[in-house]
């Protein structure tokens, strides 16, 4: 009793304090994000996995388990149900650097009779980069008897790619390794869509005799997916302006790099009418960076049946896009999740019609507030109501013109603080041109760069693009905006300077 009651008095005199120092304890020691979603399902939303290091792809698997290829060359499989993960393979030939690194996996479509599972990564072989197409056997916990079906050219960027098996068929969308003419060349291996038996060599059906080219044109597909009813799109990321979604045809030639998205310009019609071009079934400026695709006919989320769904990294979203009947156009768009849960790289779809997503948060690019602390993460969605804000919101204010202008066409590399990413993006706050030489600012942007570049010491060798397209009074805007960033202060730039530019370097 007396214990009790001294208890009592201590708890009174004592307890308000202990109860203050845990909980603010525990909101020092929480990650920044919510992990509400970890392990329970809420509003249709369950994080699966998490910790993962950049999951290029992820597929479900016959055997119901989803098998994931990490960036940094890790083949694992995991239990959707318990999360147990168990690693099958480790690539240690892999060259990884910013986007190079394990860009593609396929499972064979009959895993019973044909246990193989197909990926491509970069290497570095004698001095040169190269992309190596290879053909594994599953074999209970491990793949084994590697069969290297093609290697080809890559580069420091625009590698594509991704892998699809159909009815026994592999289908391989390259990148264009950052040449300006091998997309139109039918006789190279980049910027196309290959097709091949799965030992590597040519079906008798392809459209030329022995090549492996089933569809040509392409700068950097970063999604392929087939139909039910057998229709191949794919999702490709545009320069500075026209990410595409493309139905491909046997055979056609989907114009890089002189169509970009649809054919307007006198140039690109020109080059439509003499190479008998197709234009995407949609495209975006500015642009979204499309990643994954994937197809939904289930009955399970109403909202997505007969829709391609589309992840993107610079957008930050899952994106629905609903088809006709026939599948030939997108009829509507709707936006899901944006900036919930970062940048967003691949997705799958289980039989019983739940929509997987993966994150891509630690890749070389990050975004403001991400990576949180349990990235990267498989997101389970079960349930999607168009009519739910907590699915659609978005968390960037639009703010004014100029800083959705710049939002739109300079953060996805400069970043929102135009801080940039050192050795990579250089800062647009420290630059010795944005404040101080507004000729060299607006040529930079007008002309864009193939880079190498020195600045305040470091090298830049990733290009940046020319944003030419965009017209003076947006010019005017961006300028305004970044010549305001931190602690620049400079006046806005005149018109005369963006006309009198425009004209000496003919943009
Ligand atoms: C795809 C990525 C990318 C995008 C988008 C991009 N840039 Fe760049 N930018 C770069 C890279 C890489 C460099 C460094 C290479 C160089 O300067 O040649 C650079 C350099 C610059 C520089 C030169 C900085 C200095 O100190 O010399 C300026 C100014 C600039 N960018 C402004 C912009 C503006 C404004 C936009 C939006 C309209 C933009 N950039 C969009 C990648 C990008």
């Amino acid at each position: 009793m007396k214990f009790i009651c001294l208890n009592s008095i201590l708890f009174i005199a004592f307890g308000w304090f202990y109860l203050v120092y845990f909980i603010d304890r525990n909101e020092l020691s929480r990650p920044k994000e919510s992990l509400t979603y970890l392990n329970q399902e809420e509003d249709g939303i369950k994080i699966i996995a998490s910790n993962l290091n950049v999951p290029l792809e992820i597929a479900w698997g016959q055997d119901n388990q989803i098998w994931i290829a990490e960036h940094g060359g890790l083949i694992s499989r995991m239990n959707p149900e318990t999360g147990n993960k168990q690693v099958l393979l480790e690539l240690t030939d892999i060259w990884v650097s910013r986007t190079a690194g394990l860009l593609g996996m396929a499972l064979h479509s009959d895993m019973k009779k044909f246990p193989y599972v197909f990926i491509c990564y970069t290497i570095q072989k004698d001095k040169k980069y190269l992309m190596r197409l290879v053909r594994y056997k599953s074999d209970k916990d491990t793949l084994n008897e590697p069969k290297i079906l093609m290697e080809i050219p890559a580069a420091n960027g625009h590698n594509g790619s991704r892998l699809v098996v159909r009815k026994g068929i592999l289908y391989w969308a390259t990148g264009d390794a950052l040449s300006l003419t091998d997309s139109q060349n039918p006789k190279t291996p980049n910027g196309k869509i290959l097709r091949m038996n799965i030992d590597g060599t040519a079906p008798s059906d392809n459209p030329m005799k022995g090549s492996l080219v089933w569809a040509w044109g392409f700068r950097n597909i970063q999604g392929m997916v087939f139909s039910e009813s057998g229709q191949l799109y794919t999702s490709e990321h545009g320069d500075a302006t026209d990410d595409e979604i493309n139905l491909i045809s046997k055979a056609r030639n989907y114009g890089w790099p002189t169509v970009q998205g649809f054919a307007e310009s006198v140039e690109e019609t020109t080059f439509k009418g003499l190479h008998n071009t197709v234009d995407p079934i949609k495209a975006w400026t500015p642009t979204i960076a499309p990643a994954g695709l994937d197809y939904y006919s289930y009955d399970k989320i109403p909202a997505l049946k007969n829709s391609l769904l589309l992840v993107t990294l610079k957008g930050k979203s899952l994106r629905v896009l609903k088809l006709d009947n026939e599948g030939k156009k997108i009829l509507g768009e709707q936006v899901y999740f944006e900036n919930k849960f970062g940048r967003i790289r691949d997705l799958c779809v289980s039989p019983a019609g739940d929509v997987y997503l993966a994150t891509s948060n630690r890749d070389w690019n990050p975004v403001s507030g991400f990576p949180q602390a349990s990235d990267d993460r498989i997101i389970k969605i079960s349930k999607l109501d168009p009519a739910n804000p907590h699915n659609i919101v978005s968390s960037i204010p639009p703010g004014s013109k100029s800083a959705l202008l710049y939002q739109q066409y300079c953060a996805s590399c400069h970043k929102d603080d135009g801080m940039g990413v050192k050795g990579i993006f250089p800062s647009l706050q420290t630059s010795l041109i944005v404040v101080n030489n507004p000729k060299e600012f607006v040529k930079k942007i007008l002309s864009g760069s193939n880079g190498p570049a020195t600045i305040n010491g470091v090298t830049y060798d990733t290009p940046m693009p020319s944003f030419a397209f965009l017209k003076d009074d947006e010019l005017i805007d961006i300028t305004t905006y970044v010549r305001s960033l931190g602690s620049n202060h400079a006046a806005p730039i005149k018109p005369e300077l963006i006309k009198e530019l425009r004209t000496t370097l003919n943009k």
